[in-house]
């Protein structure tokens, strides 16, 4: 009998599959909805300490391939948050993923989603295009370090990090968090990236440049995971461009204990979950693997 369970950064998922932050996340009844349709947990849009407007329009645009999206972290922070907390916690296993410009800033956020139940928190070091978050504080070392410990000394829930692709020192990074006492690495965030209307002579996105996500980044997430399993030894959670099973064994197989759909959940719609569930299923009992941590590295072997 194959199982689909796995236990990956201190939680245990019944289904591999989680919303990742950013999509069908901003309210209770969408990420109830999610849960609904198999996915194993949701992480939750990412959340400040005050409300942000976010970017204008146009911040979000199909490409061939995928998505690009400036969105600027819009939410209503994390007071009014909570009731969307409050509808989706008791329906099942929510992330909440939280951002800031300081240690301070992290562990006050994740201190707040320990509160409202999340059964893990995921720290956003990695937004391409927010001014003073994201990235520009997920890219130095030192401070990822600072910001990993401030938050595991404030909560007692597992501390993901999500990491950046738009770097050259990954494992770096990813060394930084484990060292600060991480419970998980989630890689990868979007690709820097940009559009130029040929008709305005400009750049579409108000914000100018913005993230990539869907199909096309899915061999650099997977590259991204391969690599980090090589320095780490806590657990991975692979992101980028999943919409089938076979995405998702990818994920798996370069080192992945479990993974996040974001874009396919627009592309392909909210049975993505359950597709790649029973895709999944199917090709583990095909080819003999009983569970999903049978099934993790095996590409490296
Ligand atoms: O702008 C946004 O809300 C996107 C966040 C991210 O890429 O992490």
């Amino acid at each position: 009998m194959v199982s689909l369970k796995t236990e990956v950064g201190g939680v245990i998922l019944e289904r591999p599959g989680m919303v990742a932050s950013g999509i069908m996340d901003e309210t209770g009844p969408s990420m109830v909805r999610m849960l609904e349709n198999g996915a194993g947990a949701v992480v939750t849009k990412s959340v400040g300490l005050s409300p942000n407007a976010g970017h204008a329009n146009p911040c979000f645009m199909e490409v061939t391939s995928g998505y690009v999206n400036a969105m600027g972290l819009p939410n209503p922070g994390i007071d009014l948050f909570k009731e969307e907390m409050d509808v989706a916690v008791p329906k099942g296993k929510i992330v909440g993923s939280i951002y800031g410009a300081t240690p301070e800033d992290f562990s006050t956020l994740a201190g707040r989603m320990e509160d409202y139940g999340a059964c893990a928190v995921e720290l956003n070091l990695s937004c391409p295009h927010a001014k003073g978050y994201g990235m520009e504080v997920g890219t130095d070392p030192t401070m990822v370090k600072a910001i990993v410990s401030s938050v595991k000394d404030a909560v007692s829930i597992p501390v993901w990090a999500k990491l950046t692709p738009n770097t050259h020192i990954l494992a770096d990074i990813g060394r930084a968090v484990q060292d600060a006492g991480g419970d998980a690495v989630v890689a990868i965030n979007t690709l820097k990236a940009m559009v130029i209307s040929p008709e305005f002579a400009r750049p579409v996105l108000s914000n100018k440049f913005g993230g990539l996500s869907g199909a096309a980044v899915k061999p650099v997430g997977v590259r991204a995971i391969y690599d980090l399993r090589t320095v780490l030894d806590i657990p991975l959670i692979g992101v980028g461009g999943i919409s089938d099973w076979r995405d998702a064994a990818e994920y798996i197989m370069a080192g992945a204990s479990a993974f996040q759909v974001g874009s396919a959940i627009g592309t392909v719609g909210i049975d993505v979950f359950d597709r790649i569930n029973k895709g999944l299923e199917e090709f583990m009992s095909d080819y003999g693997y009983q569970s999903i941590s049978s099934m993790v590295g095996v590409a490296h072997e």
